[in-house]
């Protein structure tokens, strides 16, 4: 239907004949004039109709915005002093010769270049929301990322295989989406979290080098980086141990980079333990580009009058660290109580400071409601550890170490941001050697810090037992400026070590064989070593395109209720839907929805 793309008409086509596809963007009447602006996937294009081409120029008159056209018309230069530089068709326009209304549209509910519309209306109207340019060129990147990373992991000898969607549960520490089987009542398939089992059976199966960009499901809270439904770049490769994997992966990461936003990644990426982030950083997806860390003064604490401190200085558990602010004398009563607020979502209970005015003055430089109750020495040794200069604050916090590390941790790059401390570029590093096992949220069950199927490092396999709480995991997770973009470890492939492991989870034998019996008879088959990793792809895109939220760069993407406001999913089934598989719902449906 058309000969070109509205965007790509330039001063190439001047004086030729051209047929556009598009919808009306704008149409203004200049009295006697009618301009509309022309769009498609490519960009707008001005198009002139004037009242010389009588029936045409009537029909121009009653285009509204949104309306689908198709026109011929003749490129020409624009007149002097009307071209657009911020446009990239800015130089030209079309004379309108003959113009074809291809559907009318209603007036939409929100004009495609109006910045300050409702997510909810967006989400609404997705369809039209994704005509926006910003929306259309994130679809198109991501599109590209896709591919690239195809192209690589294909010349690298991946193959991509499909796993199923209607599966078992496997136990990525969320909850599952299920679905009921009709032909055996009683019976739930589960959505995939990820495509881990599935992945270990292709190695013992030989296929060496797998790949999937594939959908995994998990029914958790929702944030601005987590949505119900994701998608991942899933992959295992055999005979591999963790800097094979490590490797290469970083490879992968660094040539999409290159590719799609020309911008070189260091090699190799930095690494740093597990223990380490969450001491320097309180964070195990640390934000390299925030130049503040988390400096520990327990020990300095131990015998203060102030309890606050004293306590957690005590406890093994506990933690009293402080996080000093460049210039951050600046800050008003009320910005420091808004960030005293901010750490309380964390959970923690005050934020202590201390002004620094003047370092060389010692105690009497320094301003805080705290300071009555710390000795001189403290107060010398807190200086230097801080290296505080004139003119910082300096802030504490003290609790247990995962409420110090959560609080102060997100205060850290929440200052950053604020206070423009944030630097510039791209700081991708791998976070290594994490525990095996953390304690749930009850405080006595031991749980996967990544899944059940991770190894542990070789010398702590005699620990799995003995020492859990010791042991350290072959997992690696990547993170790119402050978020978690990949995870992936070396994986368990002896059958008994994966029973101890199960067993050290409190999975009994008997659910270990009812859950994952397939994977440990499977194991006793000959499996080869194996190892592998999965990238969040929507927030690979996110970061690359600069997005705020991974809805941003999902089409059709879910609430923070995880419901699709355009479809109006999830919704009610018949009652014969519901027969057929076996299921009466527990509350009437008028009180259910309630
Ligand atoms: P993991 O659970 O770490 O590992 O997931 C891998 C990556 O997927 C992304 N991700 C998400 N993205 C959007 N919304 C979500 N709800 C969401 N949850 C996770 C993150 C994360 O790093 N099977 C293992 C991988 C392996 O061991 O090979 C797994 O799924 O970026
Ligand atoms: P209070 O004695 O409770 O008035 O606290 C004195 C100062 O210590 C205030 O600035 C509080 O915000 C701060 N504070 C209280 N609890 C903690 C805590 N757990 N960690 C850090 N600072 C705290």
């Amino acid at each position: 239907m058309r000969s070109d793309y509205c965007g790509n008409v330039s001063e190439t086509n001047l004086d030729q004949t051209v047929e556009l596809c598009g919808w009306c963007h704008r149409r203004r009447d200049h009295g006697g004039v009618i301009f509309i602006d022309l769009r498609d996937r490519e960009g707008i294009v001005q198009v002139v109709f004037d009242p010389d081409t009588a029936d045409t120029f009537i029909i121009a008159e009653s285009v509204r915005s949104e309306y689908v056209l198709r026109i011929k018309g003749k490129v020409r230069p624009r007149p002097e002093g009307t071209t657009n530089s911020d446009m990239a068709t800015g130089k030209i326009e079309v004379l309108g010769l003959e113009l074809e209304i291809l559907n009318k549209a209603e007036t939409p509910p929100f004009m495609i270049d109006d910045n300050d519309v409702s997510e909810e209306n967006r989400l609404r109207y997705r369809y039209i929301d994704l005509r926006r340019s910003d929306m259309q060129m994130r679809m198109r990147m991501r599109a590209k990322i896709t591919h690239r990373l195809r192209e690589f992991l294909d010349d690298q000898g991946f193959l991509d295989i499909e796993t199923p969607m209607l599966t078992r549960a496997t136990p990525e520490g969320a909850r599952d989406y299920l679905v009921p089987s009709r032909t055996h009542e009683g019976a739930f398939f589960a959505l995939p979290q990820s495509p881990q089992l599935f992945k270990q059976l292709l190695m013992m199966s030989g296929f060496d080098r797998y790949y999937q960009i594939v959908r995994c499901f998990r029914d958790e809270d929702l944030r601005a980086d987590r949505q119900p439904e994701f998608t991942q770049l899933d992959v295992e490769l055999s005979f591999v141990n963790e800097e094979d994997v490590m490797n290469l992966m970083e490879s992968l990461i660094r040539d999409v980079f290159t590719h799609i936003l020309e911008i070189p990644l260091p090699d190799p990426f930095p690494r740093i333990s597990h223990a380490e982030a969450m001491s320097r950083y309180g964070s195990d997806k640390p934000d390299l580009r925030v130049p503040m860390e988390l400096i520990d003064v327990g020990d300095l604490m131990q015998d203060v009058e102030f309890k606050v401190f004293s306590g957690p200085a005590k406890d093994p558990e506990g933690r009293v660290a402080a996080l000093c602010l460049p210039e951050g004398c600046k800050l008003s009563r009320k910005e420091i109580d808004g960030y005293t607020s901010y750490v309380a979502i964390y959970g923690a209970r005050g934020l202590a400071y201390i002004k620094v005015n003047e370092v060389a003055k010692g105690r009497e430089g320094l301003q805080s409601p705290i300071l009555k109750f710390l000795p001189d020495e403290a107060i010398q040794t807190i200086l230097e550890r801080t290296a505080a200069k004139d003119g910082d604050l300096i802030f504490f916090g003290a609790d247990k170490a995962r409420v110090v590390n959560e609080a102060l941790g997100a205060l850290r790059v929440k200052l950053g941001q604020d206070r423009g401390l944030m630097e510039h570029g791209w700081r991708p590093l791998w976070v290594v050697d994490f525990p095996m096992f953390e304690k749930d949220e009850s405080g006595n069950r031991w749980q996967a810090l990544h899944h059940p199927f991770t190894a542990a490092i070789s010398d702590h396999v005699d620990k799995l037992e003995t020492d859990p709480g010791a042991c350290l995991s072959r997992a690696y997770d990547m993170v790119l400026n402050g978020s978690e973009i990949g995870g992936g470890s070396i994986r368990i492939h002896q059958p008994e070590v994966q029973q101890t492991v199960f067993k050290q989870l409190g999975i009994s034998e008997q659910e270990a064989e009812d859950k994952f019996g397939f994977l440990v008879t499977a194991l006793k088959y000959g499996c080869p070593p194996h190892g592998g990793m999965a990238f969040g792809l929507d927030r690979l895109v996110m970061l690359m395109t600069g997005a705020a939220s991974i809805r941003e760069v999902m089409a059709f993407p879910k609430t923070q209720t995880a419901s699709c406001l355009l479809t109006q999913a999830p919704a009610p089934v018949s009652d014969k839907q519901l027969r057929e598989i076996g299921i009466r719902l527990r509350k009437p449906r008028a009180e259910a929805s309630d």
